[in-house]
């Protein structure tokens, strides 16, 4: 077995697609220390700097004192406790939904929820960019599963109207987590009632920074429709950790019965609820949070263009195409030797022959910390 191992290892070293973990020392921040030396930190999800917020910790200690460590148990045994269910209303309410139900990641969500509403009758449409989470999560379902292309509203109807199927899902990643394109929700939601379709929208690059007050993709594109289930997670611009399902009652009370991931696991920990529930409060006041991410990443972006390079997308995720996976390793590991951390981003995650640099923004960001990394990027990717 060992030697298996060893020959299959070198195999995937030899592709270029070896995984390795860097250290971070410290919490998050626009720097962090990463093998021992500062770094200016480009490839974090926690947009809006809530991640080592000092009224996040003091909830998150608060609610220690006052409930321990654990959570004990699943939801259904006796791990349920009054911070998830605060977490929840707070959740429903952001969301302006009926209900709401918090899951452990947003991985376990997109399974739990597309798994508990598939059966052998249901066609499940996916964007072929579509997350891992929502890849394996078909793959876990009874459905049948069609690809559309990345955000083309005419391939999805073609597989549409073919379709035959009991249930019809269409899921979505509301922002492309590789890409940093939005979704076209509106267009989508059109063929909803045609169709008799219903839409699950993965927002957990939308939460907190999209729309006006935050509430995601669908906020920003002033969409809403009753056949619309909304996933998002806590783990990201929320700074803490989870995830959650927002829609109708039926629906929660329906996965509280049958969602496997939310059945078969220990409850959150109720700190992390605690700190979750601060972090929406947080979002829903400080509306400069996602004035100055949006600055900083409209800045990021005009600069890399002035600078050549084409960056897709609109939003805070901001990808420069390299090609081959090798010299997105290359690229991230001299970009780093210079001081900015950015991760490459390979097969299978992207496909083939569009490896990256996925360059994050954040809200602490200052220009001359953009202007830094524009140089380096520069440097690297231009005279490297
Ligand atoms: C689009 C998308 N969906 C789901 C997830 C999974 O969320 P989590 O990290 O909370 O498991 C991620 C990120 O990891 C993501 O980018």
């Amino acid at each position: 077995m060992h030697t298996e191992l060893l020959e299959e290892l070198s195999k995937i070293e030899a592709a270029g697609l070896k995984r390795a973990l860097k250290t971070v020392e410290g919490p998050q921040g626009p720097r962090v220390v990463v093998n021992g030396r500062e770094v200016l930190l480009l490839c974090s999800n926690d947009y809006l700097g809530l991640a080592n917020d000092p009224r996040l910790k003091d909830a998150a200690k608060k609610a220690i004192d006052e409930y321990g460590v654990g959570a004990g148990a699943s939801r259904l045994v006796s791990g349920n406790m009054s911070l998830h269910e605060a977490l929840e209303d707070r959740i429903r309410r952001f969301k302006g939904t009926q209900a709401a139900l918090v899951f452990n990641s947003g991985y376990t969500a997109n399974l739990g929820l597309i798994t508990a509403l598939s059966d052998r009758q249901t066609e499940i449409f996916s964007d072929r960019l579509d997350h891992a989470s929502i890849i394996d999560a078909c793959a876990l379902s009874l459905a049948k599963v069609k690809r559309y292309r990345n955000r083309d509203v005419g391939s999805l109807e073609r597989l549409l109207k073919k379709s035959t199927a009991r249930r019809k899902l269409i899921v979505t990643d509301g922002v492309f987590s590789m890409d940093g394109t939005i979704a076209p929700v509106r267009e989508i939601a059109g063929l909803l009632d045609k169709y008799s379709a219903t839409l699950i929208i993965d927002d957990a690059h939308g939460t907190g920074v999209l729309g006006e007050h935050g509430k995601g993709t669908l906020e920003e594109l002033g969409v809403s429709h009753p056949s619309i289930i909304q996933m998002g997670t806590l783990g990201k611009a929320l700074g803490s950790f989870g995830a959650f399902v927002a829609g109708p009652k039926a629906l929660i009370e329906l996965l509280i019965s049958k969602s496997r991931p939310f059945i078969f696991t220990t409850a959150l920990p109720p700190a992390i609820c605690a700190a979750s529930i601060k972090a929406l409060d947080i979002v829903e006041d400080e509306a400069e949070r996602r004035a100055r991410l949006k600055s900083n990443y409209v800045y990021l972006r005009a600069g890399l263009n002035a600078a050549g390079f084409e960056t897709p997308g609109s939003t805070q995720i901001i990808p420069v195409i390299v090609g081959e996976a090798e010299k997105a390793i290359k690229a991230s590991e001299r970009l780093l030797e210079a001081g900015v951390f950015i991760q490459s981003i390979r097969p299978p995650t992207v496909p083939d022959g569009s490896s990256r640099l996925r360059i994050t923004a954040m809200a602490a960001h200052t220009k001359e910390d953009l202007d830094l990394a524009i140089g380096a990027i520069k440097d690297t990717l231009l005279n490297g």
